[in-house]
């Protein structure tokens, strides 16, 4: 049985350090039951929500981490900055690929230096809709899996440490998700290139991230192969968030 997870990346919300520790609070009180819940606030309110949430059971993740650990990086922040905080990051997304240039190889090394600080890693990969509709999307998400954690050490990149999330870019934030069969059949090819990899591609949670509501979540936890979902703006919503930790659990 793969660990499922359901994860809120807040991306750039919510604007003050207030509201994201009640948000937090609220969030911790969700019961997860076997499934692995987290929240991925932004970078400066990482600490505070930590604190707030004390003893919860809700894994706090960063959205990004850079690839080196200290230095001339202006903005950036490091993993050993996050690993006494954060239990993981995220990498990959695809609005930071989009916004900072991130491609394959960067988010490779964005992963290897947060597993190597001991931090948990949420890989998101996807398609964008004109590869969708050019027919690239399965070699699309070879490529990422390949280039993106091929280069991973394998002893470091484990079930337990490594998740992904197939995230399709013209999902998110559309309201339009990707349908509960287009999910499965990504997921099956993601696997199935992780399994060329040589890695015990059967045994890593995969999620699915795209406009997933307290709504449709149910499609998605029924889902084949798909083992949690990413959630962005329904995870500013304490209630619908439940909605969907409820669905997957
Ligand atoms: P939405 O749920 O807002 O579509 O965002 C998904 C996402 O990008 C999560 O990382």
């Amino acid at each position: 049985m793969r660990q499922r997870l359901v994860v809120g990346n807040w991306k750039m919300n919510p604007s003050t350090l207030e509201a994201a520790v009640d948000l937090a609070t609220r969030i911790a009180r969700i019961d997860g039951g076997p499934i692995d819940v987290g929240i991925a606030p932004p970078h400066v309110a990482l600490a505070r929500v930590r604190e707030a949430i004390g003893g919860s059971a809700v894994l706090v993740y960063a959205q990004d981490v850079h690839w080196e650990t200290e230095g001339a990086f202006t903005g950036q922040i490091a993993a050993p900055m996050i690993a006494g905080i954060a239990a993981g990051s995220i990498v990959g997304h695809s609005e930071v690929r989009r916004d900072q240039g991130d491609d394959d190889a960067r988010v490779a090394r964005k992963a290897a230096a947060a597993l190597a600080h001991g931090l948990r890693v949420i890989f998101c990969l996807g398609e964008s809709l004109a590869q969708r509709r050019a027919g690239e999307t399965d070699a699309v998400l070879r490529r990422q899996v390949r280039d993106g954690i091929g280069p991973l050490d394998r002893e470091r990149a484990t079930p337990s440490t490594l998740a992904i999330a197939y995230e399709p870019i013209w999902a998110i934030g559309t309201g339009e998700a990707a349908t509960a069969a287009q999910a499965t059949d990504a997921v099956a090819r993601i696997r199935d290139e992780l399994g060329r990899l040589g890695a015990a591609a059967g045994a890593f949670t995969v999620m699915y991230g795209g406009s997933v509501t307290g709504a449709n979540a149910a499609e998605f936890a029924a889902a084949e192969g798909v083992d949690g979902a990413l959630v962005g703006g329904a995870s500013l919503k304490p209630e619908e968030f439940a909605a969907i930790v409820a669905a997957f659990r």
